[in-house]
């Protein structure tokens, strides 16, 4: 090939990757973003996780007797069990999800379960419709990679949490492979959460490293 020919060639990929890419990107984000989890794979989210260490992440949110707490996308009230056992008898815990498949289970299995200090709630993707300046923490398990539009249900939270209540995001960590949870592609990495964390008025107060495959950040409201 003639070196004119080796350029044009180099010029053609370059021109070729610039349009393909941020094709390929916009693809990803749409892959990650607004997919909530399948109800017909709802017995997969009653699977023994022995990964997701729960005991060890309660005591890290150090929740008190009569603390009204929110599950946001809660599924079948996996954390939304520990939540209740936390918060005890004068406490209130909110077992949310967008599903209402989701929200019949959880309620099913606090009623089987004989569970008096939990409601269950059918939210919106971008609002959990929960009483504002209520709650002393907010958790979102396994959630965050789902959610369509992040900043506005930050946002939303934010309202219903006291001035010093918390935002506790434990997501899959787009930097470790897994053989279970979501596709790589489908995960939204620490930073980015951060970055959305922020704009939507919180700072993070605390990393706890100790998941090996997920992140667990608590956040704070700035104050106003
Ligand atoms: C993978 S499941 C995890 C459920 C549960 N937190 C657990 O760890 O077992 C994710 C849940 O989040 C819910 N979800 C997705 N987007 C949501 C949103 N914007 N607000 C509330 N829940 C949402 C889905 O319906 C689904 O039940």
């Amino acid at each position: 090939m003639k070196p004119l020919s080796i350029i044009t060639a180099m010029f053609i990929c370059v021109i070729v990757a610039s349009i393909t890419f941020p094709a390929y990107a916009r693809e990803a984000e749409a892959e990650r973003q607004g997919k909530p989890f399948p109800p017909e794979r709802i017995e997969e989210l009653e699977e023994a996780r022995e990964w997701q260490k729960p005991d060890q992440i309660m005591e890290f949110l150090d929740i008190q007797e009569g603390n009204v707490v929110a599950d946001i996308g809660t599924g079948t009230g996996y954390f939304a069990l520990y939540l209740s056992d936390a918060v005890g008898k004068s406490g209130l815990v909110y077992a949310e999800d967008i599903q209402q498949e989701m929200v019949d289970y959880t309620q099913e299995k606090i009623e089987e379960e004989g569970i008096k200090n939990t409601k269950v709630i059918l939210g919106e993707p971008d609002d959990p419709k929960l009483p504002e300046n209520s709650l002393d923490l907010a958790l979102m398990g396994n959630v965050y990679h789902e959610v369509e539009n992040p900043v506005a249900l930050l946002k939303s939270i934010a309202r219903s949490l006291k001035s010093d209540g918390s935002l506790v995001i434990i997501d899959w960590r787009s930097d470790v492979e897994s053989e279970f949870g979501p596709s790589m592609m489908e995960r939204v990495s620490e930073d980015a959460v951060e970055a959305d964390a922020e704009e939507a008025g919180y700072y993070m107060v605390r990393h706890h490293p100790f998941l090996r495959y997920h992140y667990f950040l608590i956040f704070k409201k700035r104050p106003e």
